[in-house]
């Protein structure tokens, strides 16, 4: 029914699209996702926009729309280098800052203001400056899951994909790594350095338990189990691999499982399978509400109302820019 609205130049212009996607979206589908798809290409013509979307971007967005795709570091780095008059930030909030405070003259939307993380709202500046005056002269290395404001507080950050490269590369003892509890105990198991944490969680890899991995290999053999580091201590030991969004992506890529699953967010493992469709992908996976709040029409109407902006004080993101570049100065190991 919705196929016979859409003009039929639109689902001719929009077929080499659907090519990529046809494996994780089934033909009566697309073509409610095939307007927005066509208004949305035309928008970034017309703006000199470029769409950067997470790993965890549904894959209408992520393989439909976006110009560049990639985990929280791939983003800020390219972010870095854009040359768009505009970016629109499928993501959550934290990334849209981070792309602002790379590009300050540029103007970043993000097409929902409420897509926090819980990891972000578990920490504020007030937090990190107690814990400075508790640790005087501890380095803090904020996760980029923060505010613009925490990491105005913070000497450096760091994402899931260098933060062993970031927390060595400072040369000293012990650091406080905030605010991931679980981040921060897998990287202690992989580094000298004594690391003292926070207790903020994500609340989508937390729900994942060494058990249900217990599980998944008694009722699927064979299968190669990935996990983000953003999962407890217990469920990377009992994972074949850790690492990023973008590290899972490699490893898929690389090694090519024929049968694997992903303990993460629940669109990684449909991007995966558009991409793959010759491998077997489980999917015992949670979804992140604030990545989920990120659509199509919402993407469209970013573009076309030019909304939301983010802006960020000049008196928090001069030092928060500082901790990013300095991240992003450090060579990955
Ligand atoms: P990555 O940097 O690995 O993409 O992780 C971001 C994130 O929010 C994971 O939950
Ligand atoms: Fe935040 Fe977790 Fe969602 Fe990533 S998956 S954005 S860490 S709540």
């Amino acid at each position: 029914m919705a196929a016979a609205a859409i003009p039929a130049d639109v689902l001719t212009r929009m077929a080499p699209i659907y090519e990529r996607l046809r494996h994780v979206i089934p033909p009566f589908d697309w073509p409610v996702f095939a307007e927005d798809v066509d208004a949305i290409l035309a928008l970034k013509q017309k703006r000199n926009a470029v769409i950067l979307a997470h790993n965890y971007q549904t894959p209408e967005i992520f393989h439909g729309v976006a110009d560049i795709v990639g985990d929280s570091l791939a983003l800020a780095r390219e972010a870095a280098r854009t040359d768009a008059d505009v970016i629109v930030l499928c993501g959550v909030h934290f990334m849209a800052e981070t792309a602002k405070l790379l590009n300050p003259d540029k103007t970043v939307l993000i097409p929902d203001l409420e897509a926090g993380c819980s990891l972000a709202a578990s920490i504020t500046g007030a937090d990190v400056r107690l814990l400075r005056q508790r640790y005087p002269g501890v380095p803090v290395v904020s996760y980029v899951n923060t505010s613009a404001e925490v990491k105005a507080e913070s000497d450096i950050c760091c994402t899931s994909g260098n933060a062993r490269a970031v927390i060595e590369s400072l040369g000293v003892p012990r650091v406080i790594m905030l605010p991931d509890e679980y981040l921060a105990r897998n990287i202690a198991a992989q580094t000298r350095v004594d690391i003292i944490a926070w207790h903020g969680r994500c609340e989508v890899h937390e729900r994942f338990t060494a058990e249900d991995i217990h599980r998944l290999r008694a009722g699927h053999p064979g299968v190669i189990v990935l996990a983000h580091p953003e999962c407890s201590p217990e469920v990377v030991a009992a994972a074949d691999f850790t690492g990023s969004t973008q590290g899972m992506n490699d490893y898929v890529a690389q090694k090519r499982p024929a049968r694997v699953v992903l303990i993460t967010e629940c669109s990684m493992s449909d991007n995966l399978a558009a991409q793959h469709p010759d491998l077997e992908f489980m999917r015992p996976c949670n979804l992140c509400p604030h990545m989920k709040r990120i659509t199509l029409p919402g993407i469209r109407r970013a573009l076309e109302t030019m909304t939301h902006a983010i802006e960020i004080d000049a008196a928090i993101a001069i030092p928060a820019r500082r901790a990013v570049e300095r991240m992003l100065e450090v060579k990955p190991r």
